[in-house]
């Protein structure tokens, strides 16, 4: 006999009681940008509700995100000290260094998540050593080594790769265990597209490409298959969980990933997603608290244990 599905639906309680997929605050990580400096909050034109924040306003976004019941973030740092040897990226002054120590010695609860990658700090914006306009694979595994080891000196819990260097994975786990981090865990932005959604977080970091583009080294949005081996050859390496980048256009991959890996699996709702949500909530189309639980709900639901999301302080409000 068909049957009548709306009676499943006939009361919020009784949707509730037969839901199959729970956003909880626990899923999620808020990214968070820092720069040099004391007191400074940077707007950034394209992400409206997220700034640059200097480390004592730093703790204060942290603390009112912690407030609301937040569990971690990921943390990015925004340098005004670029060359082209990526020494910046992990000098003891960074100011990424400084806000995992004052982070992890305010909320030591918190978990901190690290970006590992040298764009911020290359003169050239591109995520690796540069030798005559192309990115050096190998020449960049040391430095994104001592990037990770710095970030674990400094009482990072997770250190998280998203340079799309091949081999990182196995460079930076070894470079940690060498030295006594083999708790540090490894969160690898392993299947990266190289994608135009990343518009509005390149002016957030001042890391975009000076010439050329990054797909010499992020993947082909046109691909799936690659995306399962870039992820088992990451975990073959030492990763602890790997990560789908962007998320909402690459929903099928993290499924795929969530059906073939027995392993934690992070999606990242980047930066030109949020904007868009944003752009259109400022213009009333669409009803904005709505509309970020249903696809963050969709994120989970394609599989992902983790996401990663700049309306996750928003989210912290609003999820019931
Ligand atoms: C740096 C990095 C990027 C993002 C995270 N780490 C940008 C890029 O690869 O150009 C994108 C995040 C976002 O768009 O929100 N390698
Ligand atoms: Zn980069």
């Amino acid at each position: 006999m068909p049957h009548r599905y709306r009676r499943l639906r006939r009361t919020a309680a009784i949707r509730g009681l037969v839901r199959e997929t729970q956003l909880t605050p626990q899923d999620l990580l808020q990214p968070f940008f820092v720069v040099d400096g004391k007191n400074k909050k940077e707007t950034i034109d394209s992400m409206p509700g997220i700034g640059r924040y200097s480390i004592d306003l730093l703790l204060k976004e942290v603390e009112a995100y912690v407030r609301l019941g937040g569990k971690g973030g990921i943390f990015f740092g925004v340098s005004s000290q670029k060359d082209n040897t990526g020494k910046y990226a992990y000098a003891a002054g960074s100011p990424v260094v400084a806000a995992i120590k004052a982070v992890k010695r305010h909320f030591p609860d918190f978990c901190v998540v690290t970006d590992v990658c040298l764009c911020a700090y290359m003169t050239h914006g591109h995520c690796g050593i540069v030798q005559n306009q192309q990115i050096d694979n190998d020449k960049t595994l040391p430095v994104l080594a001592k990037m990770a080891l710095s970030h674990a000196q400094a009482g990072a819990d997770i250190v998280a790769p998203s340079d799309m260097m091949d081999f990182r994975v196995a460079a930076i786990r070894q470079a940690l265990n060498k030295e006594n981090f083999q708790d540090v865990g490894l969160l690898s932005y392993a299947v990266k597209y190289a994608s135009a959604y990343y518009g509005p977080f390149r002016e957030a970091a001042h890391s975009a490409p000076g010439f050329g583009d990054r797909k010499t080294y992020q993947m082909d949005p046109a691909n799936s298959r690659e995306a399962l081996k870039e992820a088992l050859q990451d975990l073959d390496e030492g990763a602890d969980m790997v990560m789908v980048k962007p998320a909402l256009v690459y929903l099928d991959i993290v499924n795929l990933l969530r059906r073939k890996l027995h392993m934690p699996i992070v999606a990242y709702n980047v930066s030109g997603e949020y904007s868009m949500v944003k752009a259109a909530s400022r213009q009333g189309w669409i009803d904005e608290r709505t509309l970020v639980l249903e696809t963050l709900t969709s994120m989970k639901r394609a599989g992902a244990d983790i996401i990663i999301s700049y309306h996750a302080k928003d989210a912290l409000k609003w999820i019931e």
